[in-house]
């Protein structure tokens, strides 16, 4: 076990990339920190700051906590006391993978300090479980843009480098939507029509990804499968699309279960960022332009110990 401390820098991921419902997730360069090190003495110190501190210091934090432990336990090693600090950047309930980033930041930091005793496949399966879906914890492991899926052999992933030329903007409304609402929203069953047509937006998203071809991804990021039901619960989605697209954009879908809208374009960012914003107000939503960038780096790649 490390006597000293770790810390973990875990970033933003926004899910579903459109067609992609719990499959896929792109990491962004929003980027929460967990530092952890062992007490000699039994007991947890929780140390919070930052967006939504108050609110983590009930569900985010303890959210990491027990990610920790499902690694202490599942590695047979039980720390005396730990001292938790996490400082938070990735707003809460707004679909762009706080409660991800939580049970990320607790694991990988759980799992350096006792020296990694649990392999990067065992921590996405434990964080998927912990989760429900691999789609935000699997690119918060691992940076990029990553499919993930359950399979009777564990969840399996593979990651992917966006072409270079890919930007983003994301715009977060001013409310919280918690994933729990956003799902219940979904219907229990969909049409075949509607399984094929995102079956066949995913791959040309998949295969537009590995040619570089972003161009593809106006057709690409097209989805029947969840974000039509979700959209009543997001004021002025369809508005916000549509103002985006007229200022450039190539695609725009809700980020996750929302409420957060994410844009990809390879250029305009600043103009799409703009009108998607002015188009929230529009229906009374006031919201905060998020600049991010693709993150090459998850918090597997972050772990510095002192
Ligand atoms: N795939 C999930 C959803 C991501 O859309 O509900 C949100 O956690």
């Amino acid at each position: 076990m490390t006597t000293g401390k770790v810390i973990v820098e875990v970033p933003a991921t926004s899910a579903n990339m459109g067609p992609g419902f719990d499959v896929l997730g792109l990491a962004l360069d929003i980027y929460n920190t967990v530092e952890m090190a062992v007490l000699p003495d039994e007991g947890l110190v929780i140390e919070a700051t930052g967006e939504g501190a108050k609110l983590l210091h009930r569900t985010g934090s303890r959210l990491l906590v027990d990610a920790a432990m499902r690694v202490f336990s599942a590695s047979g090693i039980d720390p005396p006391g730990l001292f938790i600090r996490q400082h938070t950047r990735i707003p809460v309930f707004s679909g762009l993978g706080s409660s991800a980033a939580a049970i990320v930041g607790g694991m990988v930091a759980a799992n350096s300090l006792l020296a990694e005793p649990l392999p990067p496949d065992k921590l996405l399966d434990l964080a998927a479980e912990m989760e429900g879906h691999p789609d935000n914890v699997a690119p918060a492991l691992f940076g990029g843009l990553v499919a993930a899926c359950r399979t009777d052999d564990g969840v399996k992933h593979v990651r992917i480098q966006p072409p270079a030329s890919l930007l983003v903007v994301v715009v977060a409304p001013d409310f919280q939507l918690p994933t729990k609402r956003s799902r219940d929203a979904l219907p229990a069953t969909v049409s075949f029509e509607d399984a094929v047509f995102n079956l066949g937006r995913t791959a040309l998203l998949i295969a537009a990804m590995f040619s570089g071809d972003a161009n593809q991804l106006s057709w690409a990021m097209e989805d029947r499968l969840h974000q039509p039901y979700r959209s009543k619960l997001v004021p002025g989605l369809e508005d916000v699309i549509a103002a985006a697209k007229d200022a450039g954009a190539l695609a725009t879908v809700l980020s996750g279960a929302g409420p957060a809208v994410i844009s990809f374009m390879t250029g305009n960012r600043k103009a799409v960022g703009q009108a998607m914003k002015e188009g929230f107000l529009r229906h009374g939503v006031t919201s905060r332009i998020m600049e991010a960038a693709v993150s090459g780096r998850g918090a597997l790649s972050s772990v510095k110990n002192y």
